[in-house]
Formats: structure tokens, C-alpha cells, sequence
């Protein structure tokens, strides 16, 4: 394990270490467990960022759900513009199920509002979001679907498990942030 690594221009540090991720994945595992004892939910993850937590996580879940993946992108190859385009893979099989949107990060929101949207178009019984991290400072408008939260952080850029900086660090067991530099040596 690295404390430090550089991916193309940005130097990033070790954050959040694979063990520490694992815990707070089981402890939300034991929680949904519990809150969807006898449903048989249907868990969706937002791909690319989520397949490696959507995995781990999917381990600890211990009652019947289904799992199903989809992938949304963006106008002009920007990550927050707000405007998506296009929605890849939706189950469309989930009227009166309870759906539970498994993602990587919540920023501004804009991915998620809009996914929960799509999933409400078929008038599910239920939709939960379960995101491995939360930024708070940088959400644009409330989610009141967010119910279960790994990890809420500071407003910086974070890359591994599962997360890039142009689609590389996605395979880093362990989560890293941007180092910045002290404005008096910048
Ligand atoms: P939102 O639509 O602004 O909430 O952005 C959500 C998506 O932007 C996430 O699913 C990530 O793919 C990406 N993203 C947001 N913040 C970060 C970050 O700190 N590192 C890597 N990707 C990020």
C-alpha cells in the first residue's frame, strides 16, 4: 500500500483504506438486511464508478433481491453540466418493486436526480439510494431518496475503488484524495 501515487497530472494521498470501506460495508449490509426483511428488493448499480462497492457490498446482503446495472452519460462529457443524456440497461421490470440505486459518490446530485427520475417513471413501490460516499457542500438540490451513506467527505476529488481521474484508478483497492498544495508554495 502507497500513501502516495500520481495519476497523470494530479498527485493524489492515501484517504480511505480498503478495510475501513469494508467495514462500513458490512454495517450497511446489516442494515438493509434488516430494513428490507421480507421484500425482495432489486439493487441497481450506476456504472462505471459503483462496480467494485456494488460487488462488496451485494456480499453482505443476505435476503433474496435481484441486481441489475445501469449506465447514464452526460451532454458534453461533463461529469456535473446537469444534463444528461442517456440512460443504458434500466431494468424495465420494476413497477411495485423496491428499488435501491447503489452509487459511488453523490456531488452535485444532478446524476442521481436524474436516475431517479428514469426508476420513478415506473411507479416502483419503493426507491433508496445507497452511496458509498456523500459530498454534502457540493449538492445542488436535496435528495430525500439518499438513506444510506458510507462515508459523508469534504469537497475534494477522490479516485480508486471504483472512482477515476480520466478513467484511471478505478482498480486502487484503497480511495485516495487530491493533494493540494498550500497556497503560500503554490
Ligand atoms: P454528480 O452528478 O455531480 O452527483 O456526479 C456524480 C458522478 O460524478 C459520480 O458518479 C462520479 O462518476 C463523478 N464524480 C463526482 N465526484 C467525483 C470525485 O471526487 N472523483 C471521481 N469522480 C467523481
Amino acid at each position: 500500500m502507497t500513501n502516495q501515487i500520481q495519476i497523470a497530472d494530479k498527485t493524489f494521498e492515501l484517504f480511505l483504506e480498503n478495510h475501513t470501506i469494508s467495514k462500513r460495508t458490512r454495517l450497511i449490509g446489516i442494515q438493509l438486511n434488516i430494513d428490507y426483511e421480507d421484500k425482495c428488493p432489486i439493487f441497481i448499480g450506476v456504472l462505471n464508478g459503483s462496480f467494485l462497492f456494488m460487488a462488496d457490498l451485494l456480499k453482505e446482503v443476505e435476503i433474496p433481491c435481484e441486481i441489475g446495472f445501469i449506465r447514464v452519460s452526460s451532454y458534453d462529457g461533463a461529469e456535473s453540466s446537469g444534463k444528461i443524456k442517456e440512460t443504458f440497461g434500466l431494468p424495465d421490470h420494476l413497477h411495485n418493486r423496491d428499488v435501491i440505486i447503489v452509487e459511488d459518490i453523490v456531488d452535485t446530485g444532478f446524476t442521481l436526480n436524474y436516475v431517479i427520475n428514469e426508476v420513478k417513471k415506473q411507479k416502483p413501490a419503493s426507491v433508496k439510494v445507497c452511496s458509498l460516499l456523500f459530498k454534502p457542500a457540493a449538492l445542488k438540490a436535496p435528495i430525500e431518496e439518499l438513506e444510506y451513506t458510507g462515508f459523508e467527505i469534504a469537497n475534494e476529488f477522490v479516485v480508486g475503488y471504483g472512482l477515476d481521474y480520466d478513467g484511471l484508478g478505478r482498480n486502487l483497492k484503497d480511495i485516495y484524495r487530491e493533494k493540494t498544495v498550500p497556497a503560500d508554495l503554490g
